[in-house]
């Protein structure tokens, strides 16, 4: 086989420090928690974790405000706590990746605390300082969480550039000794001996030093608005094209390729370490070997729907879009998005469902990236309290509903809990224990506890279970690595027409070897014609067909069925010319219904069942229906569109927004002269195409479809006085 690097092998596993494991007691993950359980990441078959970051920070963004890059939040541990970790998980061969934070940091790291305190200090240029601009600030480019993107410091009388929230100032990436300074923390880590990173936010690292104005033809009031009443497709992409148009001086600036090459060096010289960005975009990848190694495929992620042909399509897409030698990387979950059986859940078929997203994460071409607690099914919390919410986007949000759109206090809640992230980030559930065996009895976890874990989503429980979600994860990753064909194959789309069901190879071409992936993502049975001229022996089916051997000229699938089949090694030929790649090149176009076959057909064999030894599960009996890919409200799948909306009578923010989050002595400042002209008039001429995306980033979701956006109604009491998180309506 082809040999592969490791972090192509690899199943990578993601942790929030914070909600994993509290080994002291206190309500908090921590990094001995982490290392308590890295037998249970081993046993799963994780040979791989990415850390969220773990660096002291006062917390604003939970963590991604970094206030000390060389070291460890108290809270987590030590530096030694640290060592302690790395020396386990790689003794285990277990890989450590770290959060990378380049963009900003904390207004509370030193280097901010000194670049704001006179103009003429040293480390002023580490930011992005300028003069206001008639009264106002700068230019009028928005924070992507809301508010102008300029802070006015009175300290020194001018303003400083975020593109988050305005405690995570932007670093000034053009001064050399940023560059040096953040190079430096890449190495302090790497001597260490961590095994890569994961790029925060890497598309907003450079952003136009001329400060041109944007022109997008709305604010961003405005267009969240009319994003959260949007109900077709064509209109979100309309919108996305503003969204774009609206933060083009601030996102993927071209020279942001001139840094990803220079750090590729830096960790090149380190030997095997991975750098894996938080972006979609296919650019990241240079020419294949020089930027990062790894690019997520965001868009499977957030496919309000899920099925085969719009996974079929992404392939396709995706894999027609990567350089030579570049490797794909899928996941379906992660800290900023609703977790995946949330998503895609429908309430009847939720195990099903956990299995075929389970399934084409360990399937598909690609590192896989799963997000903890997945592999137990866990859900969203959906916080009613106000006063629980942790995460200030919820809030925002929260607050959004409240001053421009009216909606009741109640309402407004659950909308902000469904836009925030903490509905994703809540602790481990480890057991049927009190707090589900994440801190102690007794003890307040940091965020709620999903009550779920009493009914058997907890590690414990499905570890008992050979049926479990879990159990299903670990046969699955097993019969991954141990098939080369699944690790390296190309892939190979067949039955390309069928609606229920996903088909495809795993192909390795220097072999001939290669893995049948079949998945009826359907609650009907499924029927395709494969007219491939050979015979399958079964290595892993839902169904308890393990050794069983069919004929690979159709398949008959239960609801919901998955199989994985390993084609007869005697007609390597056959298999050789079947389908296409995905990647574009359709020379060999893959057999479709009533094609003509390339060879004879195997003569007719019943196929023979066999019951497999490992955990294996009853065959479904639900009801044949119209499929599981209906909305569970979905943030991106509007399923209560209520009245169409209005927008605002004013274009400008909840006043007193953005809130003063922590102590800091400035209050919130409004751009002098209100916010007349800044939604200039439409600009003619072509807007970059893209794909709709969430508002703020590459990896979140956009405003919760389900939101019904309503006329704006006059801002609530209080609301004036800069008290937009008040916790009663
Ligand atoms: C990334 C992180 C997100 C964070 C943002 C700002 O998108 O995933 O959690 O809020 O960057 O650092
Ligand atoms: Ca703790």
């Amino acid at each position: 086989m082809t040999s592969l690097r490791w972090w192509q092998k690899a199943v990578f596993y993601q942790i929030y420090p914070r909600s994993f494991a509290d080994a002291n007691g206190d309500g908090i993950g921590d990094l001995e928690g982490i290392r308590r359980h890295l037998d249970y990441l081993q046993d799963l078959g994780v040979e791989a974790i990415w850390l969220c970051p773990h660096y002291p920070s006062p917390l604003v963004d939970w963590g991604y405000d970094v206030a000390d890059y060389m070291n460890v939040a108290p809270e987590y541990g030590t530096l030694e706590d640290f060592r302690r970790l790395l020396e386990d998980a790689h003794r285990r061969n277990i890989r450590v990746i770290l959060d990378l934070v380049l963009n900003h940091t904390s207004d509370q790291h030193p280097w901010f605390q000194e670049s704001r305190s006179r103009r003429d200090h040293p480390k002023r240029d580490w930011y992005i300082w300028r003069d206001g601009k008639d009264g106002g600030p700068p230019n009028n480019w928005y924070s992507i969480f809301g508010g102008s993107a300029w802070e006015y410091d009175p300290r020194t009388g001018q303003y400083y550039y975020h593109f988050f929230f305005k405690e995570q100032p932007d670093l000034n990436w053009r001064n050399p000794a940023v560059k040096q300074a953040m190079f430096d923390v890449v190495r302090f880590w790497l001597d260490m001996g961590v095994d890569g990173f994961r790029l925060d936010a890497v598309g907003t690292i450079f952003e136009d030093p001329a400060l041109p104005d944007q022109t997008a033809p709305m604010s961003y009031p405005e267009w969240l608005k009319a994003w959260n009443a949007a109900t077709d497709e064509a209109e979100r992409e309309r919108l996305w094209r503003i969204r774009q148009e609206m933060f083009r001086y601030q996102e993927d600036l071209p020279e942001v390729h001139d840094l990803m090459r220079e750090l590729r060096a830096l960790v090149n010289a380190y030997g095997d370490v991975v750098l894996v960005g938080e972006t979609e975009d296919l650019a990241y990848y240079g020419n294949g070997e020089d930027e990062l190694h790894l690019v997520f495929n965001f868009p499977l992620m957030k496919a309000p729907r899920l099925t085969p042909a719009v996974v079929r399509a992404n392939q396709r897409e995706r894999l027609a879009g990567l350089p030579p030698g570049a490797w794909p990387c899928n996941t379906m979950g992660n800290h900023d998005v609703s977790r995946v059986l949330s998503r895609y859940g429908d309430g009847r078929h939720d195990r099903e469902i956990a299995r075929i997203a389970a399934a084409l994460m360990l399937t598909l071409w690609g590192t896989p990236f799963l997000y903890y607690g997945e592999e137990i099914g866990m859900r969203d919390l959906i916080l009613t309290d106000l006063s629980l919410f942790k995460d200030p986007l919820g809030r925002w949000w929260y607050t959004v509903e409240r001053e421009l759109f009216g909606t009741p206090h109640e309402e407004a809640v659950i909308r902000g809990a469904r836009f925030g992230r903490d509905k994703c980030r809540t602790p481990m559930q480890w057991s049927r224990a009190s707090n589900a065996g994440f801190c102690p009895p007794g003890v307040a976890p940091w965020l709620p506890v999903h009550p779920n874990y009493q009914e058997g989503v907890n590690v414990a429980d499905q570890l008992e279970e050979p049926d479990s979600l879990l159990a299903f994860y670990r046969r699955l990753i097993r019969l991954r690595q141990r098939t080369p064909a699944l690790l390296a194959g190309e892939y190979v789309p067949l039955a390309e027409d069928s609606e229920e069901a996903l088909v495809f190879l795993r192909r390795l071409r220097e072999d001939g070897s290669a893995c049948l992936v079949a998945m009826n993502m359907s609650e009907g049975p499924a029927h395709v014609r494969l007219d491939l001229p050979t015979w399958g022996r079964c290595l892993f089916s839902t169904h308890r067909k393990e050794g069983a051997e069919e004929a690979l000229r159709e398949l008959r699938l239960a609801p919901f069925e998955i199989t994985l089949m390993e084609p007869s090694p005697n007609d390597p030929g056959s298999l050789l010319s079947a389908g296409s790649r995905g990647s574009g090149d359709r020379a060999g176009s893959p057999p479709r219904r009533g094609s003509r076959r390339t060879s004879p057909p195997p003569p007719a064999r019943p196929a023979r069942p066999s019951r497999g030894s490992q955990g294996l599960t009853e065959p479904l009996r639900d009801p044949p229906g119209r499929g599981w890919t209906t909305c569970r409200c979905s943030r991106w799948r509007r399923c209560d569109p209520g009245p169409p909306g209005s927008l605002p009578a004013s274009d400008g923010w909840p006043a007193g927004w953005p809130p003063t989050i922590h102590g800091d002595p400035v209050p919130p400042r409004r751009p002098a002269g209100g916010t007349a002209g800044w939604a200039p008039s439409p600009r003619p001429g072509a807007l970059p195409a893209s794909r709709p995306d969430p508002p703020w980033g590459p990896s979140s979701p956009g405003p919760p479809s389900g939101s019904s956006a309503r006329p704006a109604s006059r801002p609530p009491p209080g609301a004036e006085e800069g008290l937009p998180l008040r916790t009663s309506g």
